[in-house]
């Protein structure tokens, strides 16, 4: 399936199984915010398990918390994100469509990559077996002069922001001569900065009321939180603080469906570590988180490591995990090694003490903070592109015919077992109750008896079942079933007996860690 159409298609089939709705549909929708339905939630509920079994339980010196959404405003002053967490944003005149500017520019960048990549294809079928990848990408004349345009861009671009020059953006996209998608003119407004923060007023009535802001990461109530943490839980360094929770942003643009959205959530650690440690540190959380990520099994191959050749101020080391979307690699995970930054600010701004006293070596200091910062709903996205498959299966009279089915990670998936009567008669379905009557308290399952056993098959397939299981009218005679194995859809006579370790060894969590640990 081309990655466009299978874009469009995973879309459609997350709203057709419950997966994930527009928010306010039946008013045509809020732009860029979702609601997970009945499927969705059981996935994210269980990406979310994943992610805090793997921090808070697998590792003794991690801690959770759950801080509240809204918080003192002078948290974002000494953070920073009141002044500097801001987007350029550029109107087109014509269509009167806003873009970020930044944006527009590295579009415009990824099109001299799309060529270079066009060149290596070119020459892969032209040389066959004798291609050699990194001797191409050095020496070829349009591969270089190609490369030589991203740098220049790249370059100026960097420049720009880092010195908040909106000036100079604006001049990039007249000089490249970008024009907008929609109206095609380069009939440009001046570029401005947006601060991506919501706010809203604290007290009942507008007058002496307060503004405060709709957090737009999580990690700041971790911050804020440290001393208590430290002192209630007696922790010692290192030591880490997690917490699962909503962020809000006003993306200029969001779009991608879940990827870029308004209101997401966000699964953020953050390590104190001893100043000097902190290069160790941040290695070996890379090493762990991109094992998290392997875990779950999805192509290897669909996974790489971005390094931040551009450090934020405070920070002095930054990769970024990205996933191959079907719309390209994109950020997935960040991991950070952001110094005492956050901490000293919050130290200053609030004016209480905010230090860890080392009792070995006696000595008080401002921890370093590596942090791991991973959006959930970009997980869920990874799993839903990366698991939507079209099959083509053969029927018993010979024809073919296509199943879709959603491979998602079995300890993953929404239901862990479909039990299904063959037929609505005979003590069958009082049997698959039975039956459920015992599992369901280990595991999700779903009983199913309407239409034909293939037609609720393909129903399973689609919402990623692994195990689906047949009563018929020998199970009533030697208490047997069939089990059927979402993947190669093979089926197998089993006694019922054995149905929770055979789940259980499929699609437990403990399976997933034990990959990890
Ligand atoms: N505390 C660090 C921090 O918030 P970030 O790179 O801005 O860093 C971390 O965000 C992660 O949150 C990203 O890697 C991404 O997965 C997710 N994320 C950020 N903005 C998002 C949005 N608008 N919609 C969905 N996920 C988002």
């Amino acid at each position: 399936m081309a990655q466009d159409d299978l874009f469009k298609k995973l879309i459609a089939h997350a709203k057709e199984y419950g997966f994930i709705f527009q928010s306010s549909e039946i008013y045509d929708g809020l732009s860029a915010v979702y609601d997970y339905g009945q499927m969705g939630v059981e996935l994210k509920n269980n990406i979310k398990k994943f992610w805090w079994e793997a921090m808070v339980k697998m590792n003794e010196n991690i801690v959770g918390i759950d801080s509240a959404i809204f918080m003192h405003p002078e948290v974002w002053n000494a953070s920073g994100h009141t002044s500097a967490f801001n987007d350029p944003l550029i109107d087109n005149k014509d269509s009167k469509k806003r873009y970020r500017a930044d944006d527009l520019i590295e579009e415009h960048i990824q099109k001299y990559q799309a060529k270079i990549d066009k060149e290596v294809a070119k020459a892969r079928k032209k040389f066959g077996d004798d291609f050699n990848k990194d001797q191409f990408l050095e020496t070829n004349p349009n591969v270089l002069r190609n490369k030589a345009k991203i740098n220049e861009i790249q370059d100026r671009l960097n420049g720009a922001l880092e010195s908040d020059n909106l000036d100079e953006i604006k001049q990039i996209i007249i000089d490249c001569g970008i024009a907008c998608p929609v109206s095609g003119s380069k009939n440009w407004t001046d570029v401005r900065q947006f601060n991506l923060m919501f706010d809203t007023q604290l007290g009942s009535v507008a007058e002496g009321s307060s503004k405060i802001y709709l957090r737009p990461e999580t990690a700041q109530g971790i911050f804020v939180n440290y001393l208590n943490v430290q002192k209630t839980g007696r922790m010692k360094i290192p030591f880490g603080i997690a917490q699962i929770g909503k962020a809000f942003r006003n993306e200029i643009v969001a779009r991608q469906f879940i990827f870029r959205m308004r209101e997401f959530e966000q699964m953020e650690m953050q390590f104190f570590v001893k100043p000097g440690t902190e290069m160790e540190w941040f290695e070996h959380w890379k090493d762990l988180r991109i094992k998290w990520h392997q875990a779950m099994g999805l192509p290897t191959e669909k996974y790489r490591f971005h390094k931040h050749e551009k450090l934020a101020h405070y920070a002095n080391a930054a990769y970024d995990i990205e996933f191959e979307f079907p719309f390209g690699f994109k950020e997935l995970e960040g991991i950070h090694s952001r110094t005492n930054f956050d901490l000293s600010q919050h130290q200053e701004f609030s004016g209480k003490k905010i230090q860890y006293f080392d009792h070995e070596s006696g000595e008080s200091y401002v921890p370093y903070v590596v942090e791991t910062s991973i959006g959930l709903d970009r997980t869920f996205l990874t799993i839903l592109s990366a698991g939507l498959k079209e099959e083509e299966v053969k029927k018993e009279n010979g024809k073919s015919d296509t199943r879709t089915v959603l491979q998602i990670p079995p300890a993953l998936a929404p239901i862990k077992l479909a039990v299904l009567p063959l037929v609505k008669k005979d003590g069958l379905p009082e049997k698959a109750r039975e039956i459920i009557n015992e599992l369901k308290f280990d595991f999700t399952c779903q009983y199913d008896e309407k239409d034909s056993i293939g037609r609720r098959y393909r129903r399973q397939d689609a919402i990623g079942t692994p195990y689906c299981i047949t009563i018929d009218h020998t199970t009533l005679e030697d208490n047997t079933v069939t089990i059927r194995d979402r993947d190669t859809m093979q089926q197998e006579r089993v006694d019922i007996n054995s149905l929770a370790q055979i789940l259980d060894d499929k699609v437990s969590m403990k399976k997933l860690l034990k990959k990890i640990f």
